[in-house]
């Protein structure tokens, strides 16, 4: 086992089930002391309870790691300014966050109210953004952190009745792009995962030959890797199944049609504007 974090210490939040608990179980195998977080509500969102963050730190102690637990909604500042404090008191430093913590409200466009948007993109983006926010003065003044935000398909690509969904979860990738820049003279790196595993969240969604492929397990290998010493900087990972790759925004040259340039120049030149055969990643 080459990876460790011996000496380390890691957040996960929304790790009282699902792929947050195989994290966290992971980075406490590999001998991080871990904080479970947990709001320990439903899928959508409702509801709370501190036995399912609790349940996870059990595990980890009974495979002889070292962890606590911590019931606070990524969505509360104050609460996530407590769980930052109880992580410092307790361990004295945060070298690893995983921003984990989500919930879906699934609708058509159509059928989809403000609301169901306003609290998706509340979990997953402002959370992120909070917790980000509360450890990010320690790990710069630690001149080390890893934090890894967890996008999905449906951001990257799209997916139907998840237009909610979809805005937080690539907005989180806007989020890690400006932080990759901003971290780097600190030697903060972050990363996103975007995973397809068998979870509550996704096992209406397919068939149970699909799922029992698709362990939670074979997503956390690659956080795991992103949280490590040697992580890249602003990759996203896609994991699925036992398979990675990474997705990337990407450009083509740009075609110049002059300083008078019209619409209709635009439309004359659409085939050469949008022909992506030669496009790049921009080098940060
Ligand atoms: P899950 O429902 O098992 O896990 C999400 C956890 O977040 C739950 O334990 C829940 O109690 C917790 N949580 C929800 N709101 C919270 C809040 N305000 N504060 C603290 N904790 C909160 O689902 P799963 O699949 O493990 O999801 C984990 C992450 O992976 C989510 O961000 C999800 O959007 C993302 N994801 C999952 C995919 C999959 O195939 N399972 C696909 C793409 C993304």
């Amino acid at each position: 086992m080459s990876i460790d974090f011996k000496g380390k210490v890691a957040i996960v939040t929304g790790a009282g089930g699902g792929l947050g608990r195989t994290h966290a179980l992971e980075l406490a195998k590999r001998g991080a002391k871990v904080v479970v977080n947990d709001l320990g509500g439903s899928v959508d969102g409702l509801g709370g309870s501190s036995e399912a963050a609790n349940k996870v730190v059990a595990e980890i102690k009974a495979a002889g790691g070292e962890a606590i637990s911590n019931g606070s909604s990524v969505t509360d500042e104050t609460a996530v300014a407590n769980l930052v404090k109880q992580t410092m008191e307790a361990f004295g430093r945060i070298d690893i966050l995983v921003n984990n913590a989500g919930i879906l409200r699934d609708k058509s466009f159509k059928k989809m109210e403000v609301a169901d948007a306003k609290i998706v993109l509340d979990v997953h983006l402002m959370g992120s953004f909070i917790c980000t926010k509360a450890v990010w003065p320690i790990m710069s003044e630690q001149n080390y952190g890893r934090i890894v935000m967890t996008t999905s398909p449906s951001g990257l690509f799209g997916n139907f009745g998840q237009a909610n969904y979809g805005a937080a979860k690539l907005g989180l990738v806007g989020f890690m792009n400006t932080l990759v820049i901003e971290g780097k003279k600190n030697d903060i790196r972050i990363n996103a995962i975007s995973p397809v595993a068998a979870t509550r969240m996704t096992e209406n969604l397919m068939p149970k030959e699909m799922l029992d492929k698709l362990g939670p397990e074979l997503v956390t290998a690659g956080v795991v890797f992103l949280c490590s010493t040697d992580a890249p900087n602003g990759s996203i990972l896609q994991a699925m199944g036992g398979q990675f790759h990474v997705a990337a925004v990407m450009e083509n040259e740009m075609v110049n049609l002059g300083e008078k340039a019209t619409a209709d120049d635009v439309a004359a030149n659409w085939a050469k504007i949008s022909d992506l055969s030669k496009a790049r990643v921009r080098p940060k």
